[in-house]
C-alpha cells in the first residue's frame, strides 16, 4: 500500500517538473504583453528588428522571395501590403525560418502599423 502511494506520488513530482521546464518563457504571446503606450518608430524600434533579423536574407536583386525589407519604403510595403504580420506571427512556418521573432519584438512591428508607420 505504502508503495503504491509512494510511486504515485513520485510521478505526480516528475509530471509537474516536466510541465514546469516545458513552459518557457517563449509561449508569452502578444495578446500576454501590457498594450504600448510610448509612439512606435521605425527609425527608433522597428529599423533595428528587421536589420538584425530580416535584411540578411530579404535585401537586393537576390532577396529570398522576391521580398526586400531593406529601408523604410520597403518594410512598410513588406507589413502594409504583403504578408510579414501573417509570417511573423505563423508558429508553424515563421519568419525568421530560425524561428519566431520574442512577443516583444512582434507586438512593436504590429503596433507600428497600427499607428500608421511613423518614421521617426
Ligand atoms: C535565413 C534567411 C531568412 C531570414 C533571416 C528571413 N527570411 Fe523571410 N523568407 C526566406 C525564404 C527562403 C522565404 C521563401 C520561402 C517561404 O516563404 O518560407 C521567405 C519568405 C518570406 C515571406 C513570404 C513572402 C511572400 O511573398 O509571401 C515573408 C513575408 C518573409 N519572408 C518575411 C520575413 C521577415 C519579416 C523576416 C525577419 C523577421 C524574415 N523573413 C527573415 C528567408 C529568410
Amino acid at each position: 500500500m505504502y508503495r503504491k502511494v509512494t510511486l504515485l506520488t513520485l510521478a505526480v513530482v516528475v509530471i509537474t517538473l516536466y510541465n514546469c521546464t516545458t513552459n518557457t518563457i517563449d509561449e508569452v504571446e502578444i495578446e500576454d504583453l501590457p498594450p504600448i503606450v510610448e509612439q512606435i518608430t521605425y527609425v527608433d524600434d522597428v529599423a533595428p528588428i528587421i536589420n538584425g533579423n530580416c535584411v540578411g536574407c530579404h535585401s537586393g536583386p537576390s532577396a529570398n522571395a522576391g521580398l526586400q525589407l531593406d529601408g523604410y519604403a520597403n518594410a512598410r510595403a513588406g507589413v502594409e501590403q504583403g504578408n510579414v504580420l501573417n509570417r511573423i506571427n505563423n508558429a508553424s512556418n515563421p519568419m525568421p525560418p530560425t524561428g519566431q521573432l520574442p512577443a516583444t519584438d512582434r507586438q512593436i512591428i504590429e503596433q507600428w502599423a497600427a499607428d500608421g508607420f511613423l518614421e521617426d
